[in-house]
């Protein structure tokens, strides 16, 4: 079977820079707090109108555009989102539309904070299989969508953006690609971050609009301790059963959702923090956006190589986390 490996990755970042001076005049922070407490500077946020599909297009166009591959070479877009344009149609069919993949199916996949990593996964099966040869994983949020900007607790962490990996086959002389994966999902904790209206369960109406259920509700603590347990205990896992350890690693790419989360773990898993990737401080938690946009950061400044050994790590909603261990190709 043929190893997936990521041949590209383009990725769509708002222009309109929401700094946290600028949170300072909405709700009651301040710089220092957030900077302490969270290690973010700014985030990206959409201008009005501006929808998921909008940059999910863009980092498309821009990774088939990188890679020299045409749209109609597309098999299939897995699209990794929690803020899609509309419940339905999925985003994944708005992209195709707009990139003119004719030959090509798709579906959005939703587990927030884990979806690309999940959605890497599940890409990855079908060139395994052999089933594809050209796979468009996104992981694209609109944040500020579902953020209720009176609410301190949240509106400091999350931003917008994204970006896509274009998924393709090792050759037979390659050596890289995913290497194994361990997933793990824990829903007895889903209250702790959860947007309960609008579903099923709370359809939209003037109550659950005046109840504010249409936005993004969480334990922060609860949430961190959940992240700084789970996620160097999947990495320390995948690494020992591949006969790995951190010493091997030459870049860990974990969720950017705080940076005392990404040390609390690097220092569980005895990584120093210059093998890994940080620019929370630059983009906030973009949700499943930050992980090509961490890929992305690390491929402009050089910082990853053919033949590394590259770790990844989510944790998110669900509550779900994730382990992914990649040789670069
Ligand atoms: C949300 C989070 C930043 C809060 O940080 P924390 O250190 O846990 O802060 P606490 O909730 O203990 O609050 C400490 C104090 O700061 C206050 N505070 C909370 N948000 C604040 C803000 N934005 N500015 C200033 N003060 C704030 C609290 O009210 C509390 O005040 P009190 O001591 O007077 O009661 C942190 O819990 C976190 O990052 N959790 C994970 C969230 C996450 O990653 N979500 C996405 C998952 S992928």
């Amino acid at each position: 079977m043929p190893r997936a490996k990521i041949k590209g990755i383009g990725t769509s970042i708002p222009e309109k820079i929401l700094s946290n001076y600028d949170l300072e005049k909405m709700v009651d922070t301040s710089n220092q707090w957030i900077v302490e407490r969270t290690g973010i500077h700014q985030r990206r946020i959409v201008e009005p109108g501006t929808t998921t599909s909008d940059l999910a297009t863009e980092a498309t166009k821009n990774v088939l555009a990188s890679t020299g591959t045409a749209a109609t070479d597309v098999d299939l877009i897995v699209c990794a989102t929690i803020t899609p344009d509309m419940i339905l149609p999925a985003t994944a069919c708005l992209v195709q539309d707009r990139i003119g993949a004719k030959h090509c199916w798709g579906f959005d996949l939703s587990i927030a904070c884990s979806g690309f990593l999940y959605a890497l996964q599940v890409g990855a099966q079908f060139i395994e299989t052999g089933a594809h040869k050209n796979v468009i994983v996104l992981g694209v949020d609109v944040m500020s969508s579902i953020i209720d900007y009176t609410d301190r607790q949240t509106c400091i962490i999350f931003g917008d953006g994204g970006g896509a990996a274009l998924l393709t086959p090792c050759q037979e002389d390659e050596e890289g690609g995913i290497i194994d994966f361990i997933h793990e999902v824990d829903g007895s904790g889903g209250q702790y971050l959860c947007l309960p209206g609008g579903g099923s369960k709370y359809p939209a109406n003037h109550e659950t609009v005046d109840g504010k259920m249409h936005y993004i509700h969480q334990e922060g603590k609860v949430v961190f301790k959940y992240a700084t347990r789970k996620m160097p205990e999947l990495c320390l896992k995948l690494l020992q059963r591949n006969g790995y350890t951190s010493d091997d690693v030459s870049l860990f790419v974990p969720h950017q959702a705080n940076l005392r989360i990404i040390s609390a773990a690097a220092d569980r898993m005895n990584m120093p923090m210059e093998r890994v990737l940080v620019n929370i401080d630059e983009y906030g938690n973009t949700t499943a956006g930050t992980l090509p946009l961490a890929l992305d950061t690390a491929l402009r400044k050089g910082r990853l190589k053919k033949g590394d050994l590259v770790l990844f790590a989510v944790v998110g909603a669900g509550l779900s986390a994730g382990a992914m261990l990649m040789r670069w190709a």
